[in-house]
């Protein structure tokens, strides 16, 4: 099956930052028609979406994926459903978790419920490679037990869990994407990498938590969208595939590429307080996605370089996040922190 096949697939969360990009991936491989459903939170901006408004086949709607009523309504006529839809920052749930379990859990219940009413087709659940908890060595395997330690990473499992229910319990045909940590265009400010470009961009310095030894698998988001865009077309139902680019590196190397990259010197580098229940290490095996004939094509160096050019060229799409809600947020829950790091107060 190829994206071309679907009449019409409703992308949720499709205002933020992988489900913007992915939307505009759709559309780019020739699909029908897209509908994007969005709660427009924080995290959700209509600016991401601003080249796709007005192309023929693409639809916004505004609403709450755990509202069945607008769920019905946007899924109406589609016959493929990716579920982009969540609460996604960890540092946000250790603070105020109630929001994780009502989006990510609740709301990925009312999607799964109403797909199959609907009698949808094909249904991806975007989920990450959190849900395996902290992987101090090795690759976790899709069949490899879940251990999520923060409220984010749990949540995210139990939407997993649900979604694989549905289709052992009621027979609806879901697949579950496991992708690693991403980066590229359109990603909010409040995560690593466009946290440490813009910071450095408005003078302040890269806020490295603890030691800097954590470890993650960055996977450029164009090569993320290919993965889910391959699932949804050719993905087994009840099957669950993980997506990983193999780039591990250190927070603390990746800060000091970014340094490098603007020019500056590695004292704007700072360390501050750790994460409560920070993971160490994340990293999975991959093959299976591959055998599905995926396999990623930006290496980090080149996808870094072009996502801090990125930023560098589109000020007016993350300075207003630094100055708004977020920067309320961080005043709240961080005041010392952003203080010690030169972080996000305005
Ligand atoms: P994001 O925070 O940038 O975007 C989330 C979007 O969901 C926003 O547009 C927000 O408005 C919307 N949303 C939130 N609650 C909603 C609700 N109740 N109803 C409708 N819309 C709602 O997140 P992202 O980084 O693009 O992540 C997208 C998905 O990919 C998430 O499910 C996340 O768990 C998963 N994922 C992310 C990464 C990563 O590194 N960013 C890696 C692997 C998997
Ligand atoms: P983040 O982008 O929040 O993604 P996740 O926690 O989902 O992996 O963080 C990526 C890594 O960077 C993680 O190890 C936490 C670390 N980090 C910092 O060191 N400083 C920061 O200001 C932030 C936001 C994250």
């Amino acid at each position: 099956m190829e994206i071309t096949c679907f009449r019409r697939i409703l992308v949720t969360g499709g205002a933020g930052f992988i489900g913007s990009n992915f939307a505009r991936c759709l559309l780019e491989l020739g699909a029908c028609e897209v509908v994007v459903l969005d709660k427009l939170t924080y995290a959700g901006n209509l600016a991401n979406l601003a080249d796709l408004a007005g192309q023929p086949g693409f639809r916004f709607i505004h609403g709450d994926i755990a509202d069945p009523a607008v769920v019905a309504e946007a899924m109406d006529g589609c016959d493929a459903v990716v579920n982009f839809a969540a609460e996604t920052h960890v540092d946000r749930s250790l603070l105020e978790p109630a929001a994780f379990i009502q989006t990510n859990v609740h709301g990925t219940y009312v999607l799964l419920e109403t797909a199959l009413r609907a009698g949808v087709e094909r249904f991806v659940q975007v989920s990450t490679d959190e849900v395996y908890g902290e992987v101090l060595t090795g690759r976790s395997r899709e069949s490899d037990p879940l251990r999520p330690r923060n409220p984010y990473s749990a949540s995210k499992a139990s939407g997993d869990l649900l979604a694989l229910a549905y289709y052992a319990s009621y027979g609806l045909p879901v697949m579950v994407t496991r992708g690693a940590n991403t980066y590229g265009p359109y990603q909010h400010p409040e995560k690593f990498i466009p946290l440490s470009v813009t910071n450095l961009l408005e003078g302040r310095p890269i806020p490295v938590y603890g030691d800097g030894r954590q470890e993650r698998d960055w996977l450029h988001v164009r090569d993320h969208c290919r993965a889910i865009a391959l699932v949804l077309a050719r993905g087994e139902p009840g099957q669950v595939y993980n997506v990983g680019a193999g780039n591990h590196r250190p927070n603390l190397e990746v800060a000091r590429a970014i340094v490098r990259l603007l020019e500056l010197p590695e004292e704007m580098i700072q360390h501050v307080t750790d994460r409560p229940g920070h993971d160490r290490r994340y990293a999975v095996d991959a093959s299976k996605i591959e055998a599905l004939g995926w396999a990623p094509e930006i290496p980090f160096e080149a996808g870094l370089a072009e996502t801090v050019r990125w930023y560098e060229t589109n000020r007016d799409w993350w300075i207003p996040l630094k100055s708004g809600q977020f920067a309320d947020y961080y005043r709240r829950n961080y005041g010392s922190r952003a203080v010690l790091s030169g972080g996000a107060e305005t």
